[in-house]
């Protein structure tokens, strides 16, 4: 397994898709901010899913999901995965990606590299545990993330 990157960059600039799901049920969604590191001596993949996310309810229900980054020709693609809820439409289909299965979960064709992550960890993110001003600007709704600690179990190129 190897993955080189700029860590700081990866998630920020490039933004990736977290999957969850199965074949014939399964949603993705845009983020931007997760993290790739060490824990329990295991390669992981860190991300933060707000609970409102249709997505969330899938990570909360399947003991894998993915995380994928794109060629910046995908951007846009992107950006609309990150605006729209895949309760409300078909987004996987409007976004014109190929859905792929990728382990025991879902990724698309046209990932540049897909993480397949194994869940490990899930704790929300209490904002009695966060600087004030951070509790305020990111959470005035309410609206907590779910952390979720993944084993990267492969990598796919
Ligand atoms: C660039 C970008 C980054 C995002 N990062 C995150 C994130 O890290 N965590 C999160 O909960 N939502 C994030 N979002 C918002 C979700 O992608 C967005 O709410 C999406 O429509 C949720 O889709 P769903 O309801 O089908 O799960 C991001 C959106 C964009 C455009």
């Amino acid at each position: 397994m190897e993955f080189k990157t700029d860590i700081f960059k990866q998630f920020d600039k490039k933004w990736a898709l977290l999957t969850a799901g199965t074949e014939d049920r399964f949603n993705t969604m845009t983020i931007s901010w997760g993290g790739l590191g060490t824990i329990w001596n295991k390669p992981v993949a860190t991300v933060y899913v707000r609970k409102s996310r249709y997505t969330h309810e899938f990570m909360e229900n399947n003991e894998y999901f993915t995380v994928s980054f794109y060629p910046e020709e995908f951007k846009k693609v992107l950006g609309v995965l990150g605006s729209k809820s895949g309760r409300d439409m078909d987004k996987m289909k409007a976004s014109g990606l190929t859905a792929v299965k990728a382990g025991e979960s879902m990724s698309f064709k046209e990932a540049e590299v897909t993480l397949v992550c194994k869940k490990l960890f899930r704790q929300s993110l209490l904002t009695e545990n966060m600087p004030k001003d951070i509790a305020n600007t990111m959470y005035a709704d309410n609206d907590i993330h779910d952390m979720y600690i993944g084993e990267v179990v492969e990598i796919i190129k």
